[in-house]
């Protein structure tokens, strides 16, 4: 702090301030100069609006203003006569210096800033500038400085303030590059006719184009020429009327190909409300039109299919013979197809809210009720019948799919009337076959009975004859008889046999299955056959294979086989004349393991147009034949598994073929 009095001069003193300092600084010249004392001076450093003070060249205040006295709080009367290192010693050293250059140089030192210096510090934060000036005597030698202090607090404050804001811009301007460059949209800004000047990096780093490629109206070459135009005119219009600027297009990327882009103007004013800029972006909605697209076209699909959908089921409705209906849950109709009117002839407004009952069989209508209970507490109906009537008073039999949903019954019903009449119809039919079948087979066993008893029964005619002849010799020949009564109960056997297979055949009870030597069966039927064979004067030949596989079956019945094929043979050359009656019967192994046997003569032949039928029972061509002989073979050979078939012979005459398996049955 300064060495300066702590007591206060009486505000009256204050002008007579230049008395009291002549007064105490009498030895210097300058402070008796009457220049400095002169009314003008005084006035001026009175009124002036800047801090005045001279200092002589051994800094003391020769004379001061009020103004320049704020800065230290120090009155006018503490300062005059006194130096400055007595009064504010803290900046004595730097006045000291500031005058010793002036009073050494002669030139001006400008633009010293000196703080507040009250002892309080409640001016600290004032700020003045200083002009220090040389004051020449008339000699022109320097008298001493004279101190201009102007106060520029506020300019200061003003100064930070500015400073403040250009620093809060530059920061903004950072952060706004920073958000610009970083963001995820192009962004843009042109001037109030549209020319753009500036772009974000985002817009270079799709487009792949440079600052100076985009001046002025660079931007239509990145714009598909479908759309330029349009573009233009719209955002011509929007900058010249200020309004906001928005637009969908596609622009095209570096990589060449088109994204599309959501773009956006906003008009930036100012104070006035012109327009002095525009701010624009460019948002690039490419995935998010294609998933609108993708969800259109899903949506248009399933509008689509739903649509189908429901004209196809309409169409079903309409068209379906059966009967559909759509009731509540007590069986009330809401709603039933055409085919109702169709089938019954009522009218659908007859139908709908109401229940069946009154359409109904009365006999089925506890049924009904029952059925309509159960499907509303969630059961299905798979079957059920019941009769309605018509507008003509007749039932008609209708069979029930339905099955419950919500609140509602849905009921699928069949006219199956003519089903049903149909059905009975053929149940009697199949009774009446059943008799007509029984009777068939009854009419075939006895001819079959009678087919087979009739050669054995021939056989004992014949011997009985021939027993009579020997016992009627004299003497009788008994040996002979006894030989006859022999052949008899042999054939007597062989007819009972007959009857026993054919019954078999007809029981289809399972063949007696024994192995059976085919070339000793062959044998054997011939020499049975000898009394016919040789009576018709057939030669017989037999061209065995010395090896053959066994096979099994009932032997009496392939007995039969073997003789009715050689009986039939006979018959067939009994009726030639001119060429020799030879029976061939041949046994060799089948292609299937088996046994083939053929029976070839030279006998008339089979017309070609009875082939197939002479399998049939009762087809014969024979004025004393039943038409039975090759109904039972087949149906004996079929019954071991093999085969029975007929063809033309070389050069005459047929052939008949049996096959046999190796192990049948
Ligand atoms: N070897 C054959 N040659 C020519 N025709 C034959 C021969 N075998 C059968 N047929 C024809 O087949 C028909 C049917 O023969 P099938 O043995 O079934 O009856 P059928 O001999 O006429 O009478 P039967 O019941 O007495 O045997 C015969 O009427 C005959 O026309
Ligand atoms: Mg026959």
């Amino acid at each position: 702090m300064p060495t300066r009095r702590k007591t206060k001069r009486p505000a009256s003193r204050r002008h007579g301030a230049s008395r009291t300092a002549t007064k105490r600084a009498g030895k210097h010249a300058l402070l008796h100069s009457p220049l400095l004392h002169a009314p003008e001076l005084q006035l001026i450093y009175d009124t002036a609006p800047v801090g005045l003070a001279f200092l002589t060249p051994d800094c003391r205040y020769s004379q001061i203003n009020q103004r320049l006295t704020e800065i230290c709080g120090i009155s006018v009367a503490d300062h005059i006569g006194c130096s400055v290192r007595e009064t504010v010693p803290q900046v004595a050293e730097a006045v000291e210096g500031i005058v010793a250059k002036i009073m050494r140089t002669g030139e001006p030192v400008m633009g010293i800033e000196v703080r507040g210096q009250k002892a309080d510090k409640s001016n600290a934060d004032h700020v003045w500038t200083t002009n220090w000036h040389p004051l020449r005597g008339a000699d022109g030698s320097i008298v001493g400085v004279n101190v201009v202090a102007e106060d520029i607090t506020e300019r200061k404050r003003a100064e930070a303030a500015i400073n403040a804001s250009q620093q809060a811009l530059r920061e903004s301007e950072t952060r706004f590059r920073e958000l610009a460059d970083n963001m995820n949209q192009c962004a843009w800004t042109a001037d109030p006719s549209g020319a753009r000047y500036w772009y974000n990096k985002r817009w270079y780093d799709y487009s792949g184009t440079t600052f100076e490629e985009m001046q002025g109206l660079g931007w239509h070459k990145l714009h598909h020429p479908d759309h330029l135009q349009r573009v233009i005119h719209h955002q011509r219009h929007c900058f010249q009327t200020g309004t906001p600027w928005e637009d969908t297009f596609p622009l095209r990327g570096r990589d060449g190909t088109y994204r599309w882009f959501l773009s956006r103007a906003q008009p930036i004013r100012d104070e006035a409300g012109e327009v002095i800029r525009w701010f624009g972006t460019n948002t690039d909605i490419t995935e998010q039109l294609e998933a609108e697209k993708a969800l259109r076209e899903l949506n248009d699909t399933l509008e689509h299919r739903v649509a189908d959908e429901t004209r196809a089921r309409l169409q079903i409705w309409n068209v379906s013979q059966d009967l559909l209906v759509i009731s509540d849950l007590k069986g009330v109709y809401l709603s039933v197809n055409p085919a109702w009117t169709a089938t019954l002839g009522w009218p659908m407004a007859d139908l709908v809210g109401k229940t069946s009952s009154w359409l109904l069989h009365p006999d089925d209508w506890e049924r009904t009720k029952a059925e309509v209970a159960r499907l509303a507490s969630g059961q299905k109906t798979i079957f059920f019948e019941s009769r309605f009537r018509d507008t003509e008073g007749n039932y008609h039999w209708l069979s029930w799919k339905a099955a419950p949903d919500g609140d509602r019954l849905y009921a699928m019903g069949r006219d199956v009337t003519e089903l049903k009449t149909a059905e009975a119809k053929l149940r009697e039919t199949q009774q009446e076959l059943a008799q007509v079948a029984r009777r068939t087979t009854m009419v075939a066993m006895s001819a079959a009975i009678a087919h087979e008893i009739k050669q054995p029964l021939g056989a004992i005619v014949a011997h009985a004859n021939a027993g009579l002849r020997w016992l009627n010799r004299t003497p009788p020949d008994l040996d002979e008889v006894r030989e006859t009564f022999k052949y008899i109960a042999a054939d007597g056997h062989r007819a009972s046999e007959a009857i026993q297979s054919v019954r078999a055949l007809f029981s289809r009870s399972d063949q007696a299955n024994a192995a059976v030597d085919a070339n000793e069966l062959i044998r054997e039927t011939v020499a049975l056959a000898y009394g016919d064979l040789s009576t018709a004067g057939v030669e017989t030949q037999l061209e065995l294979a010395p090896r053959l596989p066994s096979v099994h079956g009932h032997r009496g019945q392939l007995q039969q086989v073997i003789l009715n094929l050689v009986t039939n043979a006979t018959d067939a050359m009994r009726a030639t004349t001119g060429r020799a009656r030879v029976l061939r019967v041949v046994s060799k192994p089948s292609d299937i393991d088996g046994v083939a046997i053929s029976l070839e003569d030279t006998g008339i032949g089979i017309d070609p147009r009875n082939a197939e039928r002479i399998f049939d029972a009762f087809f014969t061509t024979k004025s004393s034949g039943m038409g039975m002989g090759l109904a039972i073979c087949r149906s004996i050979i079929e019954a071991h598994g093999g085969s029975l078939s007929a063809s033309r012979g070389v050069p005459n005459g047929s052939v008949f073929r049996v096959v046999l398996p190796a192990a049948s049955l």
